[in-house]
């Protein structure tokens, strides 16, 4: 059962990915190298989205292989977990040029894939790392406030969904102490991970939909 879930799945998303290397209205994709889809496994419970792809990214086509990829990795480990284990993408697939923040209408043309990926992995819980990937779900909160708490929150196309928002690895990767925050905030995500799946078998524990004000 399991195998040929993710036989379809894998199906699916290859087509996915191949329609977002060809089709992406995106105007990111005149500059870039070529999309950065996303990396990992499509029966992954941990989808982590990050902000767009990067230099290192846009010449391999895999999103987080940089520096900040590498303490990525280092913290999948703090948990027990590996790139396999997961599914990791970002909010625009293509590199903006010199790594600016991308446009809202970047955004736009980008996030129909996103929320074809997050409808097809159906992930238990999503990790957005960094302010920008956060607001996008979640307009107007603040990373200082919301790092490393759950969320949950109903949208009309991706259904209701458990978010934790975690500092950017790239910006906390050269300070000191967003770096032990993000460290420390990464290992509460597997006990989100396990009070969501309690909680879609006997719902007892809610997640707010925003911090108190
Ligand atoms: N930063 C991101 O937000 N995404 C990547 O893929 C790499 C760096």
């Amino acid at each position: 059962m399991h195998d040929a879930v993710a036989s379809m799945r894998e199906t699916v998303l290859r087509e996915l990915n191949r329609k977002m290397a060809e089709e992406c209205q995106c105007t990111l994709r005149k500059s870039a190298t070529q999309a950065v889809p996303g990396d990992g496994s499509v029966l992954a419970e941990i989808l982590f989205v990050g902000e767009a792809p990067g230099k290192n990214e846009d010449l391999q086509g895999t999103p987080f292989v940089g520096a900040a990829g590498k303490f990525l990795e280092e913290m999948f480990r703090s948990i027990g977990l590996s790139r396999e284990d997961v599914y990791i993408t970002n909010i625009v697939k293509y590199r903006p040029p010199d790594n600016r923040d991308p446009h809202p209408e970047e955004i736009a043309d980008c996030v129909p894939w996103l929320r074809e990926q997050i409808i097809l992995i159906d992930p238990v819980v999503i990790v957005t790392l960094g302010r920008h990937a956060m607001n996008h779900f979640f307009p107007g909160m603040k990373i200082s406030e919301a790092h490393g708490r759950p969320f949950r929150k109903a949208f009309p196309d991706i259904g209701t969904r458990v978010f934790v928002p975690l500092y950017h690895p790239a910006a906390a990767l050269y300070n000191g102490n967003m770096r032990e925050t993000l460290k420390s905030d990464f290992l509460r995500v597997p006990k989100v991970l396990e009070t969501t799946k309690r909680n879609q078998k006997n719902p007892k524990e809610r997640f707010p939909e925003t911090y108190p004000r």
